[in-house]
């Protein structure tokens, strides 16, 4: 797998034709997820919905174009551009706003969302407490987040490989229920949904 130029590989920072090809095949495999994720963000037409990670932006375009505003933070830049292509219609519309960041420090007021969402991301931060306290940090009081985590610590399979070639860190649905806690969540709760192959998809709910 190809490296950018911050030495991170294209599941971490798709960039180039290569990782545009790979957002939009894995936004087809991640379709299930999406749906269990946004039966369980369940967004309302008064939503201020905020995606970390948005990768192609599929998910905003097609679970959240009911709701009065999409903004997403996603570090690589050919992300960005991707995404606003997908959503081109919302930013002409001046309801959404894509920006290039690093998901521990957003670049927004205290408050500005109702609702949150990181598909197939969380197990990637390099800082995922620092990005969660951010997220709590820009959610209104009562707003909820949702995040799906794909690879877990609780499957019992030896990961070990993957976690060096794809840079992501595994966890419990508990260990990720304590740092939603640390990050001032007051309330938390998962959803295990079926995975591809032997994996199962952790999905946590974490309100404000
Ligand atoms: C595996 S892709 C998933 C993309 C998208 N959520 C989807 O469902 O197709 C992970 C995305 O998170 C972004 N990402 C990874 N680490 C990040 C970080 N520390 N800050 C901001 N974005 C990050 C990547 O650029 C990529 O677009």
């Amino acid at each position: 797998m190809n490296k950018s130029k911050d030495n991170l590989p294209q599941n971490v920072k798709p960039r180039g034709f290569w990782g545009r090809i790979a957002v939009r095949v894995m936004a087809k495999g991640l379709r299930s997820i999406y749906k269990n994720v946004a039966t369980v963000l369940d967004l309302h037409p008064e939503d201020d919905f905020l995606e970390i990670g948005f990768g192609s932006g599929i998910f905003m375009r097609s679970y959240a174009s009911h709701v009065r505003s999409i903004t997403g933070l996603d570090h690589s830049e050919d992300m960005v551009k991707l995404a606003t292509k997908y959503n081109q219609e919302r930013i002409d519309a001046g309801t959404a706003e894509f920006r290039q960041g690093e998901a521990s420090q957003l670049p927004w007021e205290n408050e500005k969302f109702s609702a949150a969402a990181a598909i197939a991301t969380f197990i990637l931060l390099p800082k995922p407490l620092d990005s969660l306290k951010e997220i709590h940090r820009v959610l209104r009081p009562g707003g909820r987040l949702v995040i799906s985590v794909e690879w877990n610590a609780e499957d019992g399979v030896d990961y070990t490989k993957y976690i060096k070639k794809y840079r992501i860190r595994l966890y419990t649905g508990k260990e990720i229920q304590a740092m939603f806690q640390e990050a001032g969540f007051s309330e938390s709760s998962i959803t295990y949904s079926k995975g591809f192959k032997r994996h199962k998809i952790i999905i946590v709910r974490g309100v404000k």
